[in-house]
């Protein structure tokens, strides 16, 4: 389907688009409200559909979680204000959902009936939804650089358990200067940068002590648990 509002999207390492909305807690202006702190701004397709529902239940139950590692949560859809409030009081007074219940969702949702902040964000894919933001998620560091993206279909629900080791792997690599290998959780091994000469090549080979090296170019250090929380936790 043509785009007629196509615009480009935001990508990793850009700033984050600017804009000012209101939300179910007042009116923000973004980024700059949240300078300083990690933010998590994601959208939704719709209120009152069942799997957005289920994770703004997840999602407000981590709300402290990403709180205590300096993250704030943002979420969007395209649907007024009126019906974010109607369906918050909802998920609080009647959803029981996974032993989640009395779920109150203090992070802002914006409302977004005209669009404007779900096209600057990239939000609609119209081969998907022409009328529903498809499940985004953007994550901006205290400096207001959008560090990683994440979209999902309509059809899918998110892993927040997956949000949360994101925005760990990213502050470890940004206060360590190393890179995070596949399913990286705290406590496990982290990749140290590659070395740049063939002499430190050689070492990395040769000196077994401090790193393990599979090849020359793929080499592992220990970063304890506590070490990585004591830094990544407030
Ligand atoms: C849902 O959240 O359940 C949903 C929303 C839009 C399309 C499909 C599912």
């Amino acid at each position: 389907m043509e785009d007629n509002h196509a615009t480009p999207m935001p990508r990793i390492g850009d700033k984050a688009p600017e804009f000012k909305a209101i939300t179910t807690q007042g009116p923000i202006n973004f980024p700059a409200d949240y300078s300083g702190s990690w933010v998590i701004l994601f959208s939704h397709p719709a209120d009152f559909t069942p799997v957005c529902t289920s994770e703004f239940m997840t999602f407000a139950s981590m709300e402290k979680q990403f709180a205590e590692a300096d993250c704030k949560l943002v979420g969007l859809s395209v649907d007024g204000l009126y019906s974010h409030i109607a369906w918050l009081r909802t998920i609080k007074e009647k959803i029981e959902y996974k032993g989640m219940k009395n779920v109150e969702v203090n992070f802002p949702l914006i409302e977004d009936i005209t669009m404007e902040v779900a096209r600057k964000y990239g939000m609609l894919q119209p081969g998907e939804s022409s009328t529903k933001a498809v499940r985004a998620v953007f994550f901006i560091d205290p400096k207001g650089i959008i560090r990683a993206i994440i979209y999902s279909p309509l059809s899918m629900g998110r892993n927040f358990a997956e949000l949360y080791r994101a925005l760990v792997a990213m502050k470890t690599a940004d206060a360590f200067s190393i890179a995070t290998p596949a399913d990286w959780q705290p406590g496990d091994d982290v990749i140290v940068p590659t070395a740049g000469s063939c002499g430190v090549a050689k070492e990395r080979m040769e000196n077994k002590e401090e790193m393990h090296c599979y090849d020359w170019f793929f080499c592992t250090k220990k970063l304890p648990k506590e070490t990585v929380l004591k830094t990544v936790l407030k």
